[in-house]
């Protein structure tokens, strides 16, 4: 009997490269990343490695989250997660910029890096500095023994495996569920979120790799979609409140494997300049489940604005919607979820675009031009 397969195909589970394996593994990966960590019946988090007591929890008065790139948006989203959980004040900061000037860190402040490879440089830097000067330290990183999981005072891992491609899938998705599970666990513990609302948040988060298997069924719809604007030259994202990080990583994706220009933004920043790009050439992708947290209103007046220049909509919306269904030239259905959960949901379609854009552009979509898996230099 003859063998078609490669041992590199193998490795990619029948799939031509590893970003779209990946993008299919997140159902399992996020999976892996709750197991044996949500106490259902307690209403609570357990990490194996936890070592802040109750006194030094309840002593923070900020967090400051130092990451780059794709990590830094998981960031974002995750400041909405732990400021609405745990009412703690967060701040992101992308790493390369806080170590080169005069951070303001105190030993009531609690730093947590966020890392897929636990090796980028800056990252790195900047976290060791904000140790330097005093801060609690936490890693969340996908590699065990990298060496932000050995500079940290504690680390938490994501579990997603082995991520090849360059462009960051599972990392980024089982990061964001690894900030809830913590924003749960600090809101305990700091007594914001009581026993019945921590079970709710978890009950949800339980959800959460069934809700991915639905949305991965988009993918025949972001194809017809990839297809009509695979040749753009420009693409715009936007979403508001937790979405806004949704729409930066929808374009960052794009551009690192398309290399078509994209750009995310917060959608009430669209008048502040962007607009002017508007024009029938111009598609816009507009993130916007149904959620009060996410304007929603607010981010339909967009679609409008858009419209009426005569960009061309590409909206992601609540299966259930059917405002936005009529106003959008293209809509993408995804499962509603919580407002601070439809990050994790709504990032699929988007993953999906930039990777059938950039398969369709023919590029060498795990290895894109100019990128490195790590980058382990300043
Ligand atoms: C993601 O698609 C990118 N390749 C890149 O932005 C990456 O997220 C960034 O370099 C940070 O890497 P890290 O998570 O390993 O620190």
């Amino acid at each position: 009997r003859r063998i078609d397969w490669t041992p590199m195909m193998a490795e990619k589970g029948g799939y031509k490269h590893f970003m779209h394996k990946e993008i299919h593994e997140q159902p399992r990966a996020i999976a892996d990343t709750l197991r044996g960590r949500m106490l259902l019946s307690e209403g609570d988090v357990h990490f194996d490695t936890w070592n802040l007591s109750l006194e030094q929890v309840k002593s923070f008065t900020k967090v400051t989250i130092l990451a780059c790139g794709t990590s830094w948006h998981s960031g974002v989203a995750g400041k909405h997660m732990i400021e609405s959980l745990a009412r703690l004040p967060v701040e992101v900061e992308l790493a390369s910029e806080f170590r080169y000037r005069d951070p303001i860190v105190e030993k009531s402040h609690l730093v947590i890096a966020i890392s897929q490879s636990g090796e980028t440089a800056d990252t790195l830097g900047a976290f060791k500095e904000a140790k330097r000067l005093g801060a609690h330290t936490l890693a969340i990183c996908n590699v065990i023994g990298s060496a932000m999981t050995r500079e940290s005072d504690l680390h938490i891992l994501t579990n997603a495996g082995p991520e090849i491609g360059v462009a960051s899938t599972k990392a980024f998705t089982t990061q964001l569920v690894t900030l809830y599970l913590l924003a749960v666990k600090l809101g305990r513990m700091r007594g914001t979120l009581s026993v019945e609302g921590a079970q709710e948040h978890l009950t949800q988060l339980a959800q959460v790799p069934k809700m991915i298997e639905d949305v991965l069924k988009c993918e025949p719809q972001v194809k017809r979609v990839a297809r009509e604007f695979m040749n753009a030259q420009d693409f715009l994202f936007l979403g508001r409140g937790p979405m806004h990080p949704v729409a930066l990583e929808g374009a960052l994706k794009l551009k690192e494997i398309s290399y078509i220009h994209a750009e995310g933004y917060a959608g009430g920043e669209m008048k502040h300049g962007p607009i002017a790009l508007i024009d029938e050439k111009m598609p816009v992708v507009v993130i916007a489940p149904k959620h009060p947290h996410v304007a929603y209103e607010k981010i339909i007046g967009n679609i409008e604005e858009v419209r009426a220049r005569g960009g061309k909509v590409i909206a992601v919306i609540d299966e259930d919607d059917t405002q936005a269904d009529t106003l959008a030239d293209h809509v993408i259905r995804i499962p509603a979820a919580s407002a601070l959960l439809a990050p994790v949901v709504a990032t699929i379609p988007l993953q999906l675009l930039a990777y059938h854009v950039a398969e369709m552009r023919g590029n060498d979509v795990d290895q894109p031009r100019n990128l490195a898996k790590s980058v382990t230099v300043e």
